[in-house]
């Protein structure tokens, strides 16, 4: 497997432009679930991690959500993201790992998940799950998309099944959803689960 655990195998992904997960715009599940958000929810604390070129978290800011936080360690995207929003709040585009933020540094009402649970090594889902549970404050939710289907291969996306989410999820989280996004994106369509996750 390529060592999709270091921030050098995504790095250069980007700068070789092999990004065939990119689809240059908002995730249409995602835009329709932030779009139903009440005004109330535009101050609460949002993590994106994993989000590469961040058209959600461009989209959040465009819709005046103030306390957005963006989380890659490939330093390419967070560069772009920094060019197309300059005044977006620069302490909160986070070049780091996602499992080395520190749960008493960040809290977070709750997380976007796109195309990062897929991205890495299916060995630290567990290790996923244990750092996302922490970083959610009390009844945080996890809210996005997972892959439905096996890719079989042996380098990202990693793919699953929704029995193996609940397996996995349900020992930190309750599923309040996970079924078939019915509004995905055409290169989605049929693939993905919706899903939203309280931290229990
Ligand atoms: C498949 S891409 C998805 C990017 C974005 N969410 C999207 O949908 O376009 C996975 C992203 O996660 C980042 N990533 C992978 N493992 C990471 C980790 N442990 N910590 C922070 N970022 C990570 C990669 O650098 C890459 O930008």
């Amino acid at each position: 497997m390529n060592n999709v655990n270091q921030a050098d195998f995504w790095q250069q992904r980007y700068e070789q432009d092999s990004i065939g997960w990119d689809m240059g715009e908002v995730s249409p599940p995602l835009k329709a679930y932030i779009d139903q958000l009440p005004e109330t929810a535009k101050g609460q604390a949002i993590l994106v991690p994993g989000a590469g070129n961040s058209y959600e978290v461009g989209y959040l800011h465009e819709q005046g959500f103030t306390n957005v936080t963006l989380v890659d360690f490939a330093p390419a995207p967070i560069q772009a993201f920094a060019e197309r929003y300059p005044d977006f709040k620069s302490e909160h585009l986070i070049c780091a790992d996602f499992f080395d933020l520190s749960p008493e540094q960040y809290q977070f009402d709750w997380v976007l998940e796109q195309t990062f649970f897929c991205a890495i090594n299916p060995a630290r889902r567990d290790e996923y799950i244990e750092q996302m549970a922490a970083l959610l404050k009390p009844k945080g939710k996890l809210i996005g998309l997972l892959f439905d289907r096996d890719f079989g291969r042996k380098e990202p996306p990693f793919g699953g099944t929704k029995e193996e989410y609940q397996h996995r999820f349900e020992s930190l989280f309750d599923i309040e959803t996970m079924k078939p996004s019915y509004n995905s994106h055409s290169a989605r369509q049929g693939s993905e689960l919706f899903v939203k996750l309280r931290v229990n």
